[in-house]
């Protein structure tokens, strides 16, 4: 199995991830400098799982802190997270998206090189495709993003990408998310995102709480059956399993995958799933387009199914399900 070392393991997709390592056998060392997440969520995982790992509180852009993580354990595979995510921010901060995302892409794969470690899994995402036509496929080129926040995930692929062109010895597994949504089944962890979310299904589950008043959707203009933008949302736990696929299945050198289901869901079908899944009313009004959102994103899933023999199962209705256990039981 191997020990593999998770960056940003306190984090959203990072602690799902870790969960489904641990449950595979995988012996885990997991880094996070909690800068987006809580130190919770390191017992969550121990009481989740029953095993044991071990935790660095780094940031990984410190180039000191990550050597030591790499001279104290054995390290088979890395899995590379830890990065800041929100667009509006990186819109007004580009510098900080730039300085972190990238730095901390190059302090890792530079350990891993010097260390012979051989495979790097990257989180990288859909917003590489820009705004061009769905399904995305892995073979279009990335473009340059609408903001800072993608073009930190197009500049990554392509350091990483040419880094192993550069190092036979070094394999790059670049993973496409598209909506990551959801939660572990358990309710133990799930996504906390700080003060007001950007992003569409933690909103709704904060309304379903109580803790916003309501949703508000971002356009119902656009050229879509309802007038709502698609997206295609994916289980967070489907997601996580994609990353040990990766591990197991892709072949050396460079290799990409989307991770997503394949199927487009509007924001009005979220917003109905997720009352019919938890018998709850979200009240919404409609406003004004977002800056920067593409009308349809839906993932072309074939290459993963057929090379890391990975498919995403779980449904819309256990999207909503699992998000709203977490948020009901857990959300602060
Ligand atoms: C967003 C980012 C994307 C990033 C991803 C991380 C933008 C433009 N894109 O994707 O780069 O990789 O998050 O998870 O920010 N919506 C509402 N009301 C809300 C929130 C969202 O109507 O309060 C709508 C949006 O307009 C969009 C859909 O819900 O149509 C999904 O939005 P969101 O969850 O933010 O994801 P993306 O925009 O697809």
């Amino acid at each position: 199995m191997g020990s593999i070392l998770v960056s940003g393991g306190t984090g959203f997709i990072g602690s799902h991830t870790c969960a489904v390592l641990l449950n595979e056998g995988y012996s885990l060392i997991a880094a996070d400098n909690f800068s987006n997440s809580s130190p919770k969520v390191l017992d969550a995982l121990r009481r989740l799982t029953g095993r044991d790992f071990r935790f660095y509180e780094a940031d990984v852009t410190n180039a000191g802190c990550v050597e030591k993580i790499f001279a104290e354990n054995d390290i088979d595979g890395v899995i590379h997270f830890a990065a800041h995510k929100a667009v509006g921010e990186s819109v007004a901060n580009p510098l900080k998206y730039y300085s972190n995302n990238i730095n901390a892409s190059i302090v890792l794969a530079r350990a891993c090189c010097e260390h012979g470690v051989r495979k790097f899994v990257f989180s990288s995402s859909a917003t590489v495709y820009g705004f061009g036509n769905p399904p995305f496929a892995e073979d279009m080129p990335p473009v340059f993003a609408a903001n800072p926040y993608g073009m930190t995930k197009v500049i990554c692929e392509r350091i990483l990408t040419d880094t192993a062109n550069a190092n036979k010895d070094f394999s790059v597994i670049l993973l496409r998310y598209f909506n990551p949504v959801g939660a572990h089944e358990s309710g133990m962890i799930g996504e906390m995102p700080g003060g007001v979310p950007n992003n569409l299904m933690p909103y709704i589950t904060q309304v379903a709480k109580g803790k916003l008043k309501e949703l508000r959707i971002f356009g119902d203009d656009y050229d879509t059956p309802d007038g709502t933008c698609i997206r295609d949302y994916i289980h967070v736990m489907d997601l996580a399993e994609g990353h040990t696929a990766a591990l197991k299945n892709a072949p050396e050198g460079v290799s990409v995958y989307n991770l997503g289901t394949g199927r487009g869901t509007s924001v009005l079908e979220l917003v109905r799933a997720f009352e019919a899944a938890n018998g709850i009313k979200i009240p919404y009004t409609i406003v004004g387009r977002r800056a920067g959102d593409i009308a349809v994103s839906y993932a072309s899933a074939d290459k993963a199914q057929k090379f890391l023999g990975w498919k995403a199962k779980r449904t819309i209705n256990d999207m909503c399900r699992d998000a709203w256990n977490f948020e009901k039981n857990y959300g602060e």
